[in-house]
């Protein structure tokens, strides 16, 4: 039996599924290669059940509303599904809102790790008294973030060997459930996989991260807010190149190593919200003329703010295969696309306590110190 067993008798327990990389991930997964796809999802403001809608009359998935921090609901699940591998997507994920309130960072991306990786541990030890093919396939597949790493300067980029120097309260608790999966491999021989990857962006993204933030904004004639100088730089990933990425981890990525996915498509935030506003001026031009850049503007930058993150993903292309098949304009041609014609979805997820409101700024105290640079 090959790893995480023979497509026939897989069974996939994906975290998060209702969150915008987890979407991308069960849409596009399921059908190919396994026999059944279970998503446990808390749904909170970042979930949403209606993103599913594709797979909803699927006799082969399965939705179960709650917390990976449920170990008792975690383990009834790998045991009643014969689950043969895990994809833990499930997180806070969003640094500003870490700022304001890092409790649930703690909780969710750290204890609630922990207890998944406990109930991992405890049925994968059953399953090898009574199965030990089965013991021996099963993977567990935690997709983390470039953040961990810290701040790039000028030059190079972040790869598995990068240090780790996480800045943000997000980031730190990204880090210390990698640091928790990797103990879990090396104490207890949890057959882990980890993969750090550097921002997604594609459809169904909550409007609180930049590029549906400039969309909706600009469709709406808001100013475009651009933390700082705007001159950070992130690494673009097309969320279903990403989502490619992670199913070659969890079929060719070997046990205890980690993975660093990235786009090899590095913009400043103003070249992207650049691109992203010339692609409005084509497919959806300004009521009253002009180009949606008019409406960019600069407000006070986000606390201890990364610089800069690239991804180095030499090792995933050589080892797992992993080819960016997106380009970054076509990529970006299909997420506006996307948003211009499903702006109910965009109203219904902003709806409720969201409104697009600036989120970061309540530190307290003396302002935190700018990033140092790596
Ligand atoms: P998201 O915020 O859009 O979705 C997170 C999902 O997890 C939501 O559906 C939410 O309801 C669910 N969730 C939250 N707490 C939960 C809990 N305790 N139990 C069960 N479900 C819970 O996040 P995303 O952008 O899709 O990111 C998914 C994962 O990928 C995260 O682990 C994130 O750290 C990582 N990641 C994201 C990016 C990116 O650019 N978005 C890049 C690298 C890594
Ligand atoms: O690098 C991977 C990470 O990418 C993931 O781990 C996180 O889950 C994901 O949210 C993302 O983090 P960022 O902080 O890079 O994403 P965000 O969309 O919040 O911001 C992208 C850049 O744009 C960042 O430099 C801050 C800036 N920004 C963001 C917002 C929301 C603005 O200038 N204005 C804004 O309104």
């Amino acid at each position: 039996m090959g790893p995480a067993g023979e497509s026939s008798e897989r069974v996939l327990l994906v975290t998060g599924g209702a969150g915008f990389i987890g979407t991308s991930f069960v849409l596009t997964t399921r059908a190919a290669d396994f026999a059944k796809v279970v998503t446990l999802d808390k749904l909170t403001y970042a979930g949403n059940l209606a993103n599913l809608a594709g797979v909803a009359h699927d006799a082969e998935h399965l939705f179960v509303e709650g917390d990976i921090a449920d170990r008792a609901l975690v383990a009834a699940l790998l045991a009643e599904h014969k689950v043969t591998a895990v994809v833990n997507f499930a997180a806070e994920s969003h640094v500003d809102r870490s700022i304001d309130a890092p409790g649930a960072f703690i909780q969710t991306n750290i204890v609630g790790t922990f207890e998944l990786l406990e109930a991992a541990r405890a049925y994968v030890a059953g399953l090898a008294a009574s199965d030990a093919d089965r013991a021996r396939a099963f993977r567990f597949l935690h997709v983390s973030t470039d953040e961990v790493f810290g701040s790039l300067g000028d030059t190079g980029a972040f790869t598995e060997a990068s240090p780790y120097a996480p800045n943000s309260p997000y980031a730190a608790s990204k880090a210390a459930a990698d640091h928790l999966v990797r103990a879990y491999h090396h104490t207890y021989g949890l057959a882990t996989v980890t993969t750090n990857c550097s921002n997604n962006y594609g459809p169904f993204q909550f409007p609180e991260k930049l590029l549906p933030l400039m969309i909706l904004n600009a469709l709406e004639d808001k100013p475009l807010p651009i933390y700082g100088d705007g001159l950070n730089v992130r690494d673009w990933l097309f969320v279903e190149d990403h989502c490619e990425a992670i199913r070659m981890a969890l079929t060719r990525g070997t046990p205890g190593e980690t993975y660093a996915i990235g786009g090899r498509s590095e913009r400043t935030n103003l070249e992207l919200v650049g691109l992203i506003c010339a692609l409005l001026d084509e497919l959806s031009p300004r009521h009253g003329g002009g180009s949606y850049r008019d409406l960019v503007h600069h407000v006070k930058d986000r606390p201890g703010h990364d610089r800069r993150y690239a991804i180095d993903p030499s090792r995933a292309e050589r080892e797992l295969g992993f080819r960016v098949t997106h380009s970054l304009e076509d990529g970006l041609r299909r997420t506006v696309a996307w948003y211009l014609a499903n702006r109910p979805w965009c109203a219904a997820i902003t709806s409720g306590n969201y409104r697009r409101e600036r989120l970061g700024l309540s530190v307290d105290g003396p302002a935190a110190p700018a990033t140092k640079k790596a």
